[in-house]
């Protein structure tokens, strides 16, 4: 009987939970999605977590209470996901659940994900894998980005140097050389400044297909501006986080200023562009070609530009290579949750910086 594994990831653009069920094998294919779903975050649930991401009264309190709401919304997209496929909870080896992060300090050594892993456990009768990142951090590392290992476990191929980008809240790039060697680091904001400035602007959730920031006409002062914060030329491993880029952030870039909003716009998806490329830059190898996933695939401008900063390298959607850009997160959490049911490592140390390869994750059994 095939032993099935979920994978839970909720990113930072707080726009839903991803669910993917999968089964994994060591020979070929290696990994296969048998089914997905996204369920949209409740808006009061969203902008608790929000609140969350800040430092405010009454936090763990709070905290505790948006955890489980998030668990209860987990288990019944992991329940619905399961019936459409006929698929019972004993088939499912277990749920590897990233949780929402609502804190990531790890130059204090600390990263905080909710999620009551236990309550998850308890609503869909299945061994709970999560708290996914402390191990690396207590070993010395970033605890992030943790994906690169995924990518590097699936998608490495001797014939081709490739990069493979993440775009979500924050943009994360995993550069597969084609021998052993994985640099993986975030490059900085990926949709995340581009989704406030939506949602002050327009009252829509982000900027479908970036088209109002292609309405826009980029501001050099500012982009320059912007592109002078010191976390860009920080060499890897680096990780970041709302608790860097945030709103107050951009506001103090704009002080004194009086740009056209959609000007604003253009200008944070240069952004986003240009600190991914600058990043890619500066890696010691160049890859012959680029893999996008995450939401910022779907922005067919921010595409556009990527294509015009990396050429003549291509710059595709991961669908090239056969795995969703919707799904591949969640997917890289429930292969998380194999390996440390294998008791194999999680992390890549060159990436992460941690003194060594760990095993990830704490397991709460069904
Ligand atoms: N059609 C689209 N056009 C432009 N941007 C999109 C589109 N669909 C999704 N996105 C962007 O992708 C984000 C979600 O990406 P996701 O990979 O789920 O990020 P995270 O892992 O941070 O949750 C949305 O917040 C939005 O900014
Ligand atoms: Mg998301």
């Amino acid at each position: 009987m095939t032993a099935f594994h979920v994978g839970i990831m909720s990113g930072t653009s707080l726009d839903g939970v991803d669910i993917a069920l999968t089964s994994f094998s060591p020979a070929s294919p290696r990994a296969t999605l048998i089914g997905a779903l996204c369920l949209p975050l409740p808006p009061d649930l969203r902008s608790d977590l929000l609140a969350l991401c800040q430092p405010g009264a009454d936090e763990v309190r709070r905290a505790g209470i948006a955890g489980q709401q998030w668990a209860r919304l987990a288990a019944q997209g992991v329940n619905q996901l399961l019936q459409q496929h006929g698929i019972s909870a004993s088939q499912v080896a277990a749920i590897g659940s990233h949780g929402q992060t609502i804190r990531h300090h790890p130059e204090s050594g600390f990263s905080v994900q909710i999620g009551a892993p236990a309550l998850l456990a308890e609503l869909c009768g299945i061994d709970v894998i999560s708290d996914f990142r402390s191990r690396d951090l207590a070993a010395g590392g970033e605890g992030a980005p943790l994906v690169p290992a995924f990518h590097a476990w699936l998608l490495s191929d001797p014939e081709q140097s490739r990069v493979l980008i993440n775009i979500g809240g924050f943009a994360n790039l995993t550069l597969l050389s084609g021998d052993e060697q994985v640099c993986g680091f975030d490059s900085g904001p990926g949709n995340v400044l581009l989704d406030y400035w939506t949602q002050q602007h327009t009252g829509q959730l982000f900027d479908a297909d970036g088209t109002w920031a292609r309405s826009g006409q980029v501001i050099p002062g500012l982009l320059d501006r912007l592109l002078q914060d010191p976390y860009f030329s920080r060499t890897a491993p680096k990780s970041t986080g709302r608790e860097y880029f945030h709103p107050a952030w951009l506001q103090q870039h704009l002080d004194g200023r009086h740009d056209r909003p959609a000007d604003v716009q253009a200008t944070l998806l240069e952004l986003t562009a240009r600190t991914i490329a600058e990043a890619l830059a500066g890696c010691q190898s160049q890859p012959e070609a680029v893999y996008i996933c995450g939401g910022g695939a779907r922005n067919g401008f921010l595409m556009e530009r990527l294509q015009q900063l990396l050429v003549p390298r291509p710059v595709q959607s991961t669908a090239a290579l056969g795995v969703d850009p919707d799904w591949m997160e969640a997917m890289a959490f429930a292969w998380l949750a194999w390996r440390c049911q294998l008791r194999q490592s999680g992390n890549l140390p060159a990436v992460t910086g941690a003194k060594g390869k760990r095993i990830l994750g704490a397991i709460y059994p069904a």
